[in-house]
Parts: C-alpha cells; structure tokens; sequence
C-alpha cells in the first residue's frame, strides 16, 4: 500500500490547500491500491519530531478556496540545517527517521526557497522528496510562477485601490509598503494593477530626489496625490553601494520598524506634503486564493502527484513559458528569481509614466 507524506513549510500563502487537495485527489484517482496519506504537522517540525495526522482522502475535500494550510506551518529548520534544535535534537537525522518509521514512498513538500534547501538536503540523504513551488513573493529560481503569488498581487493591488480614495480627498501622499520579501514581484505587479505613480523595488535601487521630482511634477499638472507602491526590501541607490555587513548594521539601527515610515518622512520634510504610510501586511497572505492560483496551485498538485505514481522525485514542479516542468532540486537550491530591470513590464511601467526612483 503506498504511504504518502505531505508537509506545507515557511510563511503560508492562499493556495497551499488547493495545492494538496490536487496532489491527493489525483494519488486517489489514479492510484489502483489503497493509498495511506500522513500530514506533518507545523511543517519540518512536525517531520523532525515525528508529529503527524494519517489522513484521508476526504480530509483534502472541501479545502480548495480555503486559505492557510489545514497541516500548519513552521519557518524551521531552512537556517543551520546540521546544528540541532534548542533541545539537543539532531535535524536531519530527525527527520530521515520519521521518513523512515512510516516507510514513506514519497514526501510531498510544499514550499519557498528555504523549505526546498531542506527538501534537496534530504533528497540527496536518499529520501523521496517532490518539491511544490509556494509563496507568495514568487522568487523561486527555475519557475516563471510560484502558487500564493497571484492572490498576493490581488490584495495588494486592492490596497492600492481603496488608497485611492482616500489619498486624492485629502490630497496626500501615500507610500504602500508591499511584501516580497528580497524581491519587487508584487509591488511591480500591483503596483501597476492599481495604478501607482512611483514603484520601488530591490533591484532598481532609488534616489530619493527623483521621488521628490515626480511628486513635484503631479502636483504642477493638477494631480491632487501620489501614490507610492514600496517593496518591502526596497533600497536607495546610496544604500546600494554599501557592503551587506554595512547595509545590514545599518537596517538594523533603523528606528522606524520598516523603510516606507523614513521614505514617508522624508517626503513631508522635503516637499511639505502631508504623507501617510499604509501597510497591507499579511493579509497579503491570507483570505482564499484567486481563480488563477486555485489553477496553478491544482497544476502542480496534479503534476507532482503523477510524478510521484511514476517513481520520480527529487525534483520541484515548475511552469516555464505556460507549460508544466520539472526542475531538479540541486537546481534551485539557495537561488533567487529577481525581476529583470530590462524586462518588457518594467518599460511599459516606465513608458506609462510610473517612476522607479531611479531616473
Ligand atoms: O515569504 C513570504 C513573506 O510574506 C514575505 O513577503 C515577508 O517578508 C515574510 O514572509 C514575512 O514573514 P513572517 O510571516 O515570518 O513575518
């Protein structure tokens, strides 16, 4: 009878359920033997101390627009993979032996760059291990898409929206901090979706005089607010030239708890403007998902389960140019997917008049 581990790990998205509820209802369609499903509690901590729920097919029914994850999920261990945990216990070993004990066939792990360093860890450990795109900031080296993302795109850009109002009444303006973690995929998204006057994401570092210039430039041209989509991780060219250990110390001697509260100083100070800072924060993450991730995230559930029922692991599902792949999982292991600065969107941004900060 196969045995089937499933574990969603690091910070949850809208799509995870729908993501399991396709790997699980394909194992159960196709699969000609009964099949025992085991769900991981709190993602690896629940592989590391052998926490885990045999499951059902039907306990995956009903849960494709339901966000979160019904497993749960954890950020450990990703950082200091061979150094034990609080209390002595050893990681991998762990986790092999839990793997292990339940005589696993395959295990199913769903999620980002830190979970799929540890998925490529124990698949070279020998385990069977299939790797699923999730989060929401889709930097996931080797895929055009990463499940969470799209969803995230549409709470944002719902934020930027009803800013809007608000912003052009008073006649204000408004920096967005929008998440993303290291990279700018949801604030250029959004950010264009909702219709922001200036972006700012980490790999088109900005000079805050050409903030200040376009902001100067929509009021003489009659725009009563400006509207400001921020990456969380957005950094001004002067902080570009710094050394990670220096930009480090220096964010970590911020007194403001984000970079948008100093860019929104900054701005009142230098054009005397009232600014105001908004923050859509995890509800960038929660709520269901959209129509396209419930798409996308029951794709790779589907294409990791037939991966699976043919014997084929060690490997992450992927779609390049519309179409389903597979990338190895020593591929991807601790690379970043960043937004091309030359890419057709960021032209077209910048041809519709949005500002980068940069020129
Ligand atoms: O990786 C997803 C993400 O939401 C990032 O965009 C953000 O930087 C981070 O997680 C927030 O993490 P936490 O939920 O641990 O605060």
């Amino acid at each position: 009878m196969p045995r089937i581990g499933l574990l969603t790990s690091g910070g949850d998205c809208q799509a995870l359920n729908a993501t399991m509820r396709g790997i699980v209802k394909t194992i159960y369609n196709k699969c000609h033997e009964p099949v025992e499903f085991y769900g991981f509690e709190d993602g690896y901590q629940g592989l590391i101390y052998g926490r885990y729920r045999q499951m059902t097919a039907k306990d995956f029914s009903g849960i494709l627009t339901r966000g979160g994850t019904i497993l749960g999920t954890s950020r450990t261990p990703f950082k200091y993979l061979d150094q034990p945990e609080a209390d002595g216990v050893e990681k991998v070993p762990a986790m092999i032996k839990t793997y292990k004990k339940l005589k696993l066939d395959c295990l199913f792990v769903l999620g980002g760059n830190g979970s799929l360093k540890t998925a490529n860890r124990l698949s070279q450990e020998g385990l069977h291990v299939i790797g699923l795109p999730k989060t929401i900031d889709n930097d996931t080296w080797g895929t055009d898409m990463t499940f969470g993302f799209t969803s995230a795109v549409e709470v944002a850009t719902q934020c930027i929206d009803d800013i809007h109002t608000t912003a052009s009444s008073h006649g204000r303006v408004f920096v967005i901090e929008i998440m993303g973690h290291k990279v700018g995929w949801i604030p250029l998204y959004a950010g264009i979706a909702g219709g922001a006057d200036v972006i700012l994401i980490p790999e088109i570092p900005y000079d805050m005089k050409n903030i200040i210039k376009t902001i100067d430039r929509r009021m003489e041209t009659g725009s009563r607010f400006t509207i400001l989509a921020v990456a969380e991780g957005a950094i001004s060219k002067e902080d570009a030239k710094l050394s990670k250990k220096e930009y480090k110390k220096k964010v970590a001697a911020r007194t403001s708890p984000s970079i948008v509260y100093d860019i929104a100083k900054e701005i009142e100070a230098k054009t005397g403007r009232e600014t105001r800072v908004a923050i859509p924060g995890h509800t960038q993450r929660g709520g269901a998902p959209d129509a396209q991730d419930r798409i996308f995230a029951t794709q790779c559930g589907v294409e990791a389960a037939l991966g699976c029922l043919k014997g084929e692991y060690g490997y992450m599902i992927a779609q390049i140019e519309d179409k389903m792949t597979r990338v190895p999982l020593a591929d991807i292991a601790g690379k970043l997917k960043y937004v091309d600065p030359k890419s057709d969107l960021v032209r077209e941004a910048r041809a519709l008049g949005i500002s980068f900060g940069d020129e």
